[in-house]
């Protein structure tokens, strides 16, 4: 992405900052065993403001210093540490490829920032998120507060940072949405491919094999959240991740997987026959969850608010699961009194963008927020009916059925963003048995 992007982004910050300053740490690199550590993700914040993808490393947003605004303190380049650990930008880099104003060693940022909090009414900053980087931040500003007799004075106020930074992530510009895209489309491939492999007698973690394998050939360098691929009785745990169970003929499979292209995720979920056909079961609950789904993304348009896609979704699933009678009672008491809830626990859909559970707030003001162009959110459904599930019979059993897509609201209605992969009966069956003549 074009550098004048992000500092689009950084000026926009900057005009809610007055005299403050900010201080905007990316993720801490995090250790996994000995000499080994888990692969390095900038923190979200912190890469939507720079772009900057290496670690060790922090932002510094001064409006009106004269040396510059834009400070970035990064590792500087070392010639015989660039042979293990590959290339760095270094100072001259960060100014030159990353538009910083004024870059200093990482390992200078104790000298250095304390001159910078000098006489700085407010300090942006999100406290909490590093509690290590907090306390060094306190540090900092104890010895301004040390040099008061100097005539020097120290930060009085801290403000969230938050509040500003994800309000704009909320709602997406174009080359946002352009790498959501192609999160999505890589995501797709990938459930089209999974759909495709499927066999009875397969593990789990051979179909997450076919994901992963679509997502890293689309430039996707890791999932956005681990992926869940859940036979039967496994696709009723909602966080189910161990993926190390074999594919029983007459279950369904449920996939939750998105890849995450340069920060941004998709998160996509399907459901289908591990032998290419639905049960009469499975096609009940399916086709319930579906309308459920179709439903809630037809809610989705500005001016519609945040709930509305899963009071709808609700409303139907409990309709439908009456006419099952896998409910008794009538519609609004079991809204009313959450019986529902046993088959279907947890929320329609939430923000998406570089987290895949996203920033940005559900209320303003203790009402549900209004939809508004460039919201993306996920429309998710399922029902899920576990193994001695209480009154339920057996013919019921093991079916975990979610749908999940990607949805854009736009100036008129909406746009699915992962529409590649097919989600009607037909279509699903059809595409499955493509997949086993070849
Ligand atoms: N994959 C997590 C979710 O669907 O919210
Ligand atoms: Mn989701
Ligand atoms: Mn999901």
């Amino acid at each position: 992405m074009d550098a004048e992007i992000f500092a689009r982004r950084r000026r926009e910050v900057m005009q809610h900052m007055g005299g403050g300053i900010a201080i905007i740490p990316s993720a801490p690199v995090r250790n996994r065993n000995r000499d080994v550590d888990f692969p390095f993700r900038p923190d979200s914040d912190f890469y939507y403001l720079t772009h900057f993808p290496e670690p060790d490393a922090v932002a510094v947003l001064v409006p009106g210093r004269q040396y510059g605004e834009y400070i970035l303190f990064c590792r500087e380049k070392n010639p015989e540490k660039e042979i293990w650990e590959g290339l760095r930008a270094g100072q001259e880099g960060a100014d030159e490829q990353y538009g910083a104003d004024d870059s200093f060693p990482i390992t200078d940022i104790d000298d250095i920032l304390p001159g910078l909090l000098e006489n700085r009414d407010k300090v942006f900053c999100s406290m909490g998120r590093y509690p290590e980087f907090d306390r060094r931040l306190m540090g900092w500003v104890n010895e301004v507060r040390a040099k008061s007799r100097n005539g020097v004075h120290d930060p009085g106020e801290y403000v969230n940072l938050d509040h500003i930074v994800h309000e704009m992530r909320l709602i997406k510009r174009p080359e946002e949405i352009r790498l959501m895209k192609r999160a999505a489309k890589v995501s797709a491939r990938a459930h089209r491919r999974a759909m495709q492999t499927c066999k009875p007698g397969m593990m789990e973690y051979e179909i997450e094999a076919e994901l992963l394998y679509e997502f890293r050939k689309g430039g996707s360098p890791f999932p956005a959240y681990p992926p869940i691929v859940g036979g039967g009785a496994n696709g009723c745990i909602l966080h189910y991740t161990q993926n190390d169970a074999r594919l029983n003929d007459g279950d369904v499979l449920l996939i939750d997987a998105g890849a995450e292209i340069d920060g941004y995720a998709a998160d996509i979920t399907r459901t289908f026959p591990v032998n290419g056909k639905f049960s009469g079961e499975q096609k009940a609950i399916y086709e319930l969850v579906l309308a459920a789904q179709l439903a809630a993304i037809d809610q989705v348009r500005p001016g519609n608010h945040w709930n509305d896609p899963h009071d709808t979704a609700v409303r139907i699933l409990v309709d439908g699961l009456r006419a099952l009678k896998l409910l008794n009672g009538d519609t609004d008491g079991l809204i009313e009194n959450g019986d529902y809830k046993r088959f279907y626990m947890h929320r329609t859909g939430h923000w998406l963008g570089m987290d895949v559970h996203d920033v940005g707030d559900y209320k303003v003001a203790e009402a549900w927020r209004l939809l508004e162009p460039g919201m993306v959110m996920t429309v998710e459904p399922g029902l899920y009916i576990g193994s001695g599930s209480e009154g339920i019979d057996e013919r019921w059993w093991n079916i975990g059925v979610r749908i999940e897509d990607d949805v854009l609201v736009t100036r008129q209605d909406s746009e699915v963003l992962s529409d590649d992969v097919p989600k009607g009966i037909e279509e699903i069956e059809s595409l499955m048995r493509e997949g086993r003549k070849q």
